[in-house]
Order: structure tokens, then C-alpha cells, then sequence
């Protein structure tokens, strides 16, 4: 064995493409812009054809996140829903899918007003409850689809539990990892088959850059996604790749203050009177704080609250200094949505209502800023 095999998950991230480029030794991976390359000789290759099909800076990248997740391959996606997309094409017509109810709006649309059309179906379900996944089950169920913690309320769900059930069925298990990443959570070495990420998330890290990604367990199942991947063609591009390579490699450090962060946060509003509830599994009256525990080693930088009325809740967003009233979450700087109508605005109202995203609760992804400033800013939009 030798150092580098030794190596923490922490060091191998900072050392991401150091010493793979031979010819110049450079530290930062050079990016290869190159749509094809040359051929040696007929019948011979570089390694590289054309750049869909293979790029040096995207080949770094995804061997990267394959180690990063304990996978056997990576691939790297212009979006998280071009990943998801992508993964879906692996089934057929007729099959059907057990998904999360507490899940991405973007999941829902695609499936809904996407793939339904072509007769693959999906059965949205409380996942934090496996008897409730068993219940779902039938004869054309072909894969569980989870993400944990749920999105926007922070259920948590049992992936070791879950991957037993779908071993026993022959079912794929998939774990969306964006909000907690490998570094808090390792969904492979639980027993999933396959984890996808919004690397727009906090896997980029800083909100100027969409990408998405797959890493699967199994080097079959991998070259299945490969297949796909170059097939349909919405790989992330070079210049992509090496931001995304840039941003991993202080994804550990931005994960430990997002975490200390959100906990603060949270405690801190849990003690205002305008606030009715907060959803944080780091909370120890959060219905997932136990389990949480058993499979993360942290509870990430998200938590929701709700105030009293949807009115509040806007003026909490008008009146927001630091934090941004935006779409999205995991960068360093701190962001607030209205999930009903924003992320979540595609699942209809009557099941947002029954799962209870209604206008009064607000998301908040807590950035690295200092936590006086963001519970500062809370107290001044909330007073
Ligand atoms: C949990 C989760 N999965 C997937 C996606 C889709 O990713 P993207 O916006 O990069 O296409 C999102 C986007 O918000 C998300 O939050």
C-alpha cells in the first residue's frame, strides 16, 4: 500500500488532478477545450476520440468524484436534472419507480410531465417509513429513488434499511446525495447503486456554475450510465470541469462551517416567537436526528422554518440584507427560498399542502459568512 492509498477523503479531494499532467506538472489541471483529437495511426487512439465521448479535464473530474463516493465510475453532467434525466432513460416503458414525496419540484416535473408520457411511471411516498415504501411496491417496480435528507422539510430516510428491501426485490437504489454530500453521508457504502447530486449544490460550492453528477457502485452499472451519458450527450463541459475540480477541493471545509452554521441557526430560531417550527435534522426533536446520526457524520447546511402566516413570510424575504431571497442552496453565500413557489411550484397544491410546503415555510441554506451576521440579518427581517 502505498501513501497515496492511505490518503483521507479530505486529502485526496485537495488533491485532485495534481501531477496528472505529465508534460508540464501542473498543479491545477490544464482545462482541454479540444472537440477531437488527433489520430496516431489508424485503428489507434490517444485515449481520446471526441470530446463528448472523452475529455482529459472531464476524465480527471470524474474519476474524482468516483473515489470522492466510493464508486467504480463517475460521470459529470451539465445539470443535476441532465444527470437525473439521463439516469431515468435507463428505464423502459411499463416499469415504475418508488420516489420521495419530500423531494426537488424538478424531480416531480420530469417525471411527471416527462417520462409518464412514455409510460414510465412513479408512485411518490414517505420514505422516512420503509413500511410505507413495501406498501408501494409492485410487480413493475424497477428502482427506490430517495433523497435524504427530504427537500424542503429534512426527512430522513434509513438508506441501509431501504438498500436491504431493494436487495431482496432486485430493485436499483438510487440516493440523491446533494444536500449532504460524500463528505457528510457515503450512500454507496450503505448500499445504494447509485448516487446522483445537483453539483450546483455544494459540490460547486459557490453558486456560479450548473452541473450535475452520477457515481455508480458497480462498474456494469457504470458503463450502462456511460453508454447513456455519451449517447445522449449532456456532459459537463471542460471549463466546467476543472471549476468543478476547483471547487472540490475545499468542499470538507465548507462543509464543516455550513454544518456548525445551520445548527447555530437553527437553535437560534427555534427561540423566536414568529417562528411556529423548524426543521433541522441536527435538532435532537427532529424525528430523524437519531438515524441521522447512524448514516452522516454531520446534518448539513439546510434547514426549513415555518413563520405564522404566508404574509410574513414575504416580508421576511423583502426584508433579507445578507442573505439572498434566490433559488438554489449549498454555496457560500446564505440563500432563502419560498419552496411553494419557487422550487416546489410543479407539484400540485393539494399535495404540497397535505406534505405541509405551504407559503408560510420558508428554506434557508445557511453559507459560510459569519454566523453573527446571518442571525443578525434573521432577527432584523423576522423583528
Ligand atoms: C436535491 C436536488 N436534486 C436535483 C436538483 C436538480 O439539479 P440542477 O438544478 O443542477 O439541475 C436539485 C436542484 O435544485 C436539487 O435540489
Amino acid at each position: 500500500m502505498t501513501q497515496k492509498d492511505k490518503l483521507t477523503l479530505e486529502s485526496r479531494l485537495v488533491q485532485i488532478g495534481v501531477g496528472r499532467d505529465e508534460q508540464t506538472g501542473a498543479i491545477s489541471f490544464p482545462i482541454y477545450p479540444s472537440a477531437t483529437y488527433r489520430h496516431p495511426a489508424v485503428g489507434e487512439s490517444t485515449g481520446y476520440d471526441y470530446t463528448r465521448s472523452g475529455n482529459p479535464t472531464r476524465q480527471v473530474l470524474e474519476e474524482g468524484l468516483a473515489e470522492l463516493e466510493g464508486g467504480s465510475r463517475g460521470l459529470a453532467f451539465s445539470s443535476g436534472m441532465a444527470a437525473l434525466t439521463t439516469l431515468f432513460l435507463h428505464f423502459s416503458s411499463g416499469d415504475h419507480l418508488i420516489v420521495s414525496e419530500d423531494l426537488y419540484g424538478g424531480t416531480y416535473r420530469v417525471l411527471d410531465q416527462v417520462f409518464e408520457k412514455f409510460g414510465f411511471s412513479a408512485s411518490y411516498v414517505d420514505t422516512t417509513c420503509i413500511e410505507a415504501i413495501a406498501a408501494a411496491l409492485t410487480e413493475q417496480t424497477k428502482a427506490v429513488l430517495v433523497e435524504t435528507p427530504g427537500n424542503p422539510l429534512l426527512g430522513v430516510a434509513d438508506i441501509k434499511a431501504i438498500a436491504s428491501l431493494c436487495r431482496s426485490r432486485d430493485l436499483l437504489f438510487i440516493v440523491d446525495n446533494t444536500f449532504l454530500t460524500p463528505i457528510l453521508q457515503r450512500p454507496l457504502e450503505l448500499g445504494a447503486d447509485i448516487v446522483i447530486h445537483s453539483a450546483t449544490k455544494y459540490l460547486g460550492g459557490h453558486n456560479d456554475l450548473c452541473s450535475g453528477v452520477l457515481v455508480a457502485r458497480e462498474a456494469e452499472l457504470g458503463e450502462r450510465l456511460y453508454f447513456l451519458q455519451n449517447t445522449t450527450g449532456a456532459v459537463l463541459p471542460p471549463k466546467e470541469c476543472w471549476l468543478l475540480i476547483r471547487s472540490l477541493k475545499t468542499l470538507s471545509l465548507r462543509m464543516e462551517r455550513h454544518c456548525e452554521s445551520a445548527l447555530q441557526v437553527a437553535r437560534w430560531l427555534q427561540q423566536q416567537p414568529k417562528v411556529t417550527a423548524v426543521y433541522y435534522p441536527g435538532l435532537e426533536d427532529h424525528p430523524g436526528y437519531e438515524l441521522s446520526q447512524t448514516q452522516a457524520t454531520g446534518f448539513g447546511g439546510m434547514l426549513s422554518f415555518r413563520v405564522e402566516t404566508a404574509e410574513q413570510a414575504c416580508r421576511v424575504l423583502e426584508k433579507l440584507q445578507l442573505i439572498s431571497f434566490a433559488e438554489s442552496l449549498g454555496g457560500v453565500e446564505s440563500l432563502m427560498t419560498l419552496p411553494a413557489v419557487q422550487t416546489h411550484a410543479d407539484i400540485p397544491e393539494a399535495e404540497r399542502l397535505r406534505l405541509g410546503v405551504c407559503e408560510s415555510l420558508l428554506r434557508l441554506s445557511v453559507g459560510i459568512e459569519s454566523v453573527e451576521d446571518i442571525i443578525a440579518d434573521l432577527e432584523q427581517a423576522l423583528s
